[in-house]
This record gives structure tokens, sequence and C-alpha cells, in this order.
């Protein structure tokens, strides 16, 4: 079996452009470009370079990013006023607050503070309901390029049994969603599943999200099985591998996405798609 490798910087740079066409003519038109506002706080070394990747798109596609950096020690009060502010300024469309936030913040509290449609990330309780509705608005960009990226690959997964290893609010809890609304049948595991490899052993598409270099192997896989990597972490030399073992999956899987260049890029290809969608439907007028 020729196993194929998904080249998610491709793919997003195809979808770019077709943003970018979509910018000229709001120029064009004279009508505002669209505004990314970022708050970043804490030292968290990814969500730094995950903010950069961020403003680096936005400037690249000719979007205007606002971005805010705060240290821990920071009243949460003046973030939630930081926001408050955000919801009511009419230059920008999408709010995202980095994640993890430290400690000593109330996530719950700042996330439901955006407005739901300023919350590009599609966090909020009403954007993850209206996924869970099967009425979609703003949805998380991870698991929504992911399946963006099977498209573009023609991959019909119709009907298909779909095992998500993680089952965090950014990727599994939204994925097992966006692959029940593509008709998939989904299982979701997590820290406490029993007899993780045979669940795997049954499933057609795995996507992995939980932060364990090398953690799934070739020889637990069924024969053609489509392999979905979320996963980024950096060793001591500095090379940034995914949660599967690469290597192993040759001649095995199917379909594969590499790390770094798999989902990495279509993830921030879609938070500046969230954006614009928010400003073309939300914000308009
Ligand atoms: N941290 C890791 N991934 C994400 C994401 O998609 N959105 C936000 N806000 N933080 C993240």
């Amino acid at each position: 079996m020729l196993t194929r490798i998904m080249n998610g910087n491709k793919i997003a740079l195809k979808l770019e452009k077709k943003i970018k066409k979509k910018i000229k003519i709001r120029k064009k038109n004279k009508k505002r470009i669209p505004g990314l506002a970022v708050i970043i706080i804490g030292n968290n070394i990814s969500s730094k370079i995950y903010v950069k990747k961020k403003k680096k798109a936005c400037k690249k596609l000719g979007f205007i990013s606002k971005i805010w950096k705060f240290k821990n020690n920071i009243h949460e009060n003046k973030i939630l006023k930081l926001i408050q502010n955000l919801n009511y300024n009419n230059t920008i469309d999408g709010i995202l607050i980095q994640l993890p936030l430290p400690n000593n913040f109330n996530l719950t509290k700042i996330m439901n503070s955006i407005l739901p449609d300023k919350d590009i990330d599609g966090f909020h309780p009403y954007n993850i309901g209206c996924l869970c509705q099967k009425k979609p608005k703003l949805r998380p960009c991870t698991p929504q390029g992911i399946i963006k990226l099977l498209k573009e690959y023609k991959i019909k997964i119709k009907g298909m049994h779909a095992v998500i290893i993680g089952a965090s609010n950014i990727v599994g809890r939204p994925m097992s969603l966006e692959l029940l609304l593509k008709g998939c049948t989904t299982t979701t595991t997590h820290k406490f599943t029993k007899n993780l490899k045979k669940h795997i052993k049954n499933a057609d598409i795995i996507i992995i999200a939980i932060g364990k270099p090398k953690f799934l192997k070739g020889k637990w896989i069924k024969k053609g099985a489509i392999i979905i990597d979320v996963g980024i972490n950096k060793l001591k030399n500095g090379k940034i591998i995914g949660d599967v073992d690469f290597k192993s999956m040759k001649n095995k899987a199917s379909y594969i996405t590499p790390v770094p260049g798999g989902v990495g890029p279509m993830t921030v290809l879609t938070l500046l798609k969230n954006t614009l969608k928010a400003c073309e439907k939300y914000h308009e007028n």
C-alpha cells in the first residue's frame, strides 16, 4: 500500500489565494479590511510561536492584526475590560485568546465574555452549541481545517469509523462533532479509555491530538487507515515532531499528515477564513 502524504502547506497556499482575491475585491469596493485581535497572556513558548504565525498570516493576506501581550500577573478584570472594548470596536471582526491561559485565570469567564459573532475560534458555548445541533456558525479552526484538507484530497469520509484520540475542547471534542456532521461514526477516546488499541484497530480514520511524541504506531492501525496528526512536540534538539510514529506508518496508512506542514497551516488559514466570514456575515454594516 502506497502511503500518500497530505501537504497542508500546499493546500493552505492554494486557499490563501482565494482569500486574497476576496480581500482585493473588498478593497476595490471600498469595504473595510477584516481585523483580528489576539490576546496572549504569560510565557508559554508554543503560544508565542503560534501567535507569531497568526500575525504573519494576517500580514500576508492583508488583514489587520492587533496583538496584546500581558504578563501572568495582569488582573483578570483588565482582560475582561479589553474584551468588552474589542466586542464594540467596529474595526475588529475576530477576538482570539491564545490558549492555554495561566492557571490563575477563569478560562470560562474570559472565553464566554467574547461576543459569539467575534468568536473566530468557535469556542464560545453558543458556537459549540450550534455545531452540536448541526447548524454551525463560527467553528473551531483545527477540526474545520482538517475537514477541508480531507475534502481537498477528495477523500470521502461519509460512513467511515473515525477514532479521535484526545478529548480536548480545542481539538478532540469539536473534531468529533465535525466528523459526525460529515456522516462518520465517531469514537472519542481519552485518558480513561480502556483498551485503546482495540478502538484504533477498528478505525478507518484516526485523528490524534494528545501531545505525546511518536505515540501512535503503524502496527496498531488497520491497513489503509487515514492518519491525521495534530500533535506538535518540540524535542530537546529543537526538532518538531507529531504524536504519530511517522516512519512506522509507511505502506500501512493510506494517507498521513506530516508534522510540521500538515494540519498546522490549515489551522492558521481557517482562522483567517473565520475572521473574513465574521466580517462579511456579521459585521458588514
Ligand atoms: N492553542 C492551541 N491551539 C489553539 C487554537 O486553535 N486557538 C487558541 N485560541 N489557542 C490555541
